[in-house]
């Protein structure tokens, strides 16, 4: 009873602007997954939406990276891009970075979140899904989720938790990755994983037996690009209970709007607002960056759910601060720290305006 879930996403069209999914997307996902469940390839799916992303969460029994299965999802990705043309959706097949697929959609664009495990009696997993941010914004919650016990009760109650975590972080400049054994080498990793735009959390195990407990997608479109095409935003598998924090300690790290790289044109700092997917349509000022996020009872395989998790009154104050907090970032309008770092922007026109003023600047 070896399951792997692969949840792959790509930003193919969006309905208004950049705001959210247009439903005939949804149907052609569908379609398409209904016939590879018919065939055999995969045990179940699901597929949903965040902001202009469109996801696909699916099971199966091929282990992760298995090429057929990535093939169904730049295959999928493609015959909705037809239909995002057809509707002249914006940025139709923004994501597909590659002409042709070649075996795997890793660096070509999607987003891949995968992870393959035993099932468990009863496995309880969440899908979380992020739009207008960037991979590096799963950092604070996974570190709260598995390392700090004011959030996760477990790490210190719970024998089947209280001997950590290991958090494996991958440096996405230089492609290099690390383990950090937690709680003892905390600070170690906090130096690294505080910089979310330079390390990002890739996966986390339990200590207690190694299964895999997390697993992120961290590809980041622009550096895949070299050129503005789009944030990465980002997906998240989290299994929860017994070895790992129950789900409620799980959901708790987002009740504080985490203020992250993004919003209008990726070029903004911004509270990460949870909603419900219904709410997952980002309209001010491009944003403010959302989250949802699905949960599932695997059974055998199959996807029981979704439960849309953040489709709940506990949740209304962390939208309501964080509509405070963009009132506060906004405020600032062109400077930073609402804006990003030049460097780190992903528009700009310092070039051209550099080049403009060229011989006009004079020695001090
Ligand atoms: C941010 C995002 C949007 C666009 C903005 C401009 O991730 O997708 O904020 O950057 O709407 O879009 P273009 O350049 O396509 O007009
Ligand atoms: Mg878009
Ligand atoms: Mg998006």
């Amino acid at each position: 009873n070896t399951i792997t879930l692969s949840v792959i996403k790509a930003d193919i069209g969006g309905f208004v602007g950049h705001s959210a999914m247009h439903p005939a997307l949804m149907d052609c996902a569908n379609e398409k997954l209904a016939a590879a469940k018919k065939s055999g390839l995969l045990v179940d799916y699901h597929v949903s939406a965040c902001g202009d992303d469109l996801q696909l969460i699916m099971t199966h029994r091929h282990g992760v990276d298995h090429e057929p299965i990535h093939r169904l999802a730049w295959d999928t990705f493609e015959a909705g891009t037809a239909v995002a043309k057809d509707l002249h959706l914006y940025g139709a097949g923004q994501d597909l970075l590659a002409d042709a697929f070649s075996g795997n959609v890793r660096g070509q664009g999607p987003g891949v979140a995968e992870m393959e495990f035993v099932e468990r009696k009863s496995d309880p997993v969440l899908v979380f899904m992020a739009d207008k941010t960037s991979a590096g914004a799963w950092n604070l919650p996974l570190y709260k989720m598995f390392a700090d016990p004011f959030t996760t009760a477990g790490l210190v109650i719970a024998p089947t938790l209280h001997q950590g975590f290991r958090f494996e972080v991958h440096d996405i400049y230089k492609h290099k990755k690390i383990t950090f054994d937690c709680p003892e080498e905390l600070y170690d990793m906090l130096m690294f994983i505080g910089s979310p735009g330079k390390y990002t959390v890739k996966a986390v195990y339990s200590r207690a037996d190694g299964t895999i407990a997390a697993s992120t997608s961290t590809e980041r479109l622009s550096l895949i690009a070299g050129k503005y095409v789009g944030k990465d935003d980002p997906v998240m598998i989290v299994r929860a209970q017994q070895n790992f924090p129950a789900v409620g300690e799980v959901l708790d790290p987002f009740r504080y709007p985490w203020i992250i790289e993004g919003w209008m044109r990726g070029s903004h700092y911004g509270p990460l607002m949870p909603v419900s997917v219904k709410q997952a349509t980002p309209t001010r000022f491009d944003g403010p960056p959302r989250v949802a996020c699905l949960g599932f009872q695997l059974a055998g395989g199959r996807l029981i759910g979704p439960r849309d998790m953040f489709d709940d009154p506990s949740y209304d104050e962390a939208r309501r601060d964080a509509n405070r907090i963009a009132d506060v970032l906004r405020m600032h309008g062109p400077f930073e720290p609402h804006r990003l770092p030049l460097e780190d922007m992903e528009y700009t026109t310092m070039p051209q305006i550099m080049k403009k003023l060229e011989g006009r600047w004079a020695q001090l």
